[in-house]
């Protein structure tokens, strides 16, 4: 069983990953979507997988995608669909993965099936985004100003009513000419905290809490990972939101707020070095053990069947 590991980076992650597929008798090769090509000369597959030959991998996970020009991405996502296509389950699959990489249509897909999410615009122009932003401000609301594709809490800035002062969305050119905006939810007490919970295979299975004085709780931004009681609230939501993105496996941000938890954001190529630190059992094991025993088993089954 060989399984390609799609990361452009090693380390942490790919060797818990590689170390949880050994003890499972498979093997984990990391391989970068970078250097895969499309040439329709080298297999009747048309793909050329580094490592793989004229073969391609039995499973595929994905642990990280570089950024690169629109074609260049484009290829790599390419690589990823024609696989499915050809029958290797993909983890998380291209489509998901393109869903939760576009915030907005996070947002769009979470508010259509019903799971509560923070108020949430995306639009191109930065006439209707700054009205938005007065409107907003005049009902003495914040806003969050954030790049579409960001991760680890990079880019984000508040914009609206802050502390009673109105403040105006800046121009949109670090953001790729695209306002997504979301209303600001307040701490419901001080240091305020998110969740982070890991579903896998339609479970959620563990949750933190982070932590921190700023209102931007990412570990990458320095919040304090603590261990967190996974209620059956939090689960449900976690779960639905993993559903509603057609997810594998992913990391559900949600913020607490009056109304019980909304849910953020949805990671479907999402980190876990700061979970693990407050998780009993291997996430990677656990990941490992999804991807063999739920998706490439039923994949092989509809393959004997078809
Ligand atoms: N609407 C919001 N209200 C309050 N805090 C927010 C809001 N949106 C984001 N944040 C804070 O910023 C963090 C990062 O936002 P998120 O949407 O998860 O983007 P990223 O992909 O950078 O993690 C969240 O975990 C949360 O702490
Ligand atoms: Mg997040």
């Amino acid at each position: 069983m060989k399984v390609a590991i799609f990361t452009d980076e090693t380390g942490w992650h790919t060797r818990q990953l590689q170390q949880a597929l050994r003890a499972r008798g498979a093997e984990g090769r990391c391989v970068d979507l970078a250097d895969c090509r499309i040439d329709t000369t080298a297999a009747w597959h048309g793909l050329v997988i580094p490592g793989y030959g004229r073969e391609l991998p039995d499973a595929a996970l994905v642990r990280g995608i570089a950024g690169g020009s629109f074609e260049q991405v484009t290829k790599r996502l390419g690589v990823l669909h024609a696989l499915r296509e050809l029958g290797v389950p993909v983890y998380n699959d291209a489509r998901a993965i393109e869903r939760s990489v576009d915030k907005s249509m996070t947002s769009l897909l979470l508010h259509a099936a019903g799971i509560p999410t923070p108020p949430t615009w995306a639009m191109e122009s930065p006439a209707q985004a700054q009205r938005l932003v007065t409107r907003e401000s005049a009902t003495g609301h914040a806003v969050v100003l954030k790049p579409l594709f960001g991760s680890q809490g990079k880019g984000l800035q508040r914009v609206g009513c802050i502390e009673g002062v109105h403040v105006p969305l800046p121009p949109l050119a670090d953001y790729g000419q695209l306002a997504y905006l979301q209303r600001f939810v307040p701490a419901l007490e001080q240091p305020g905290h998110d969740w982070r919970v890991l579903v896998i295979g339609g479970r959620a299975v563990t949750a933190m809490r982070r932590v921190s004085a700023h209102w931007v709780h990412n570990v990458a931004q320095g919040a304090r990972c603590e261990p967190a009681l996974l209620t059956p609230d939090l689960a449900e939501r976690a779960q639905a939101a993993a559903a509603a993105l057609d997810m594998d496996y992913a990391g559900i941000d949600l913020i607490p707020s009056p109304d019980g938890a909304l849910v953020l954001e949805v990671n479907g190529v999402a980190a876990w070095q700061g979970l693990q630190r407050v998780t009993r059992f291997s996430i990677a094991r656990a990941l490992v053990d999804d991807l063999l025993d739920r998706k490439h088993a039923s994949q092989a089954r509809e393959a004997r069947q078809a």
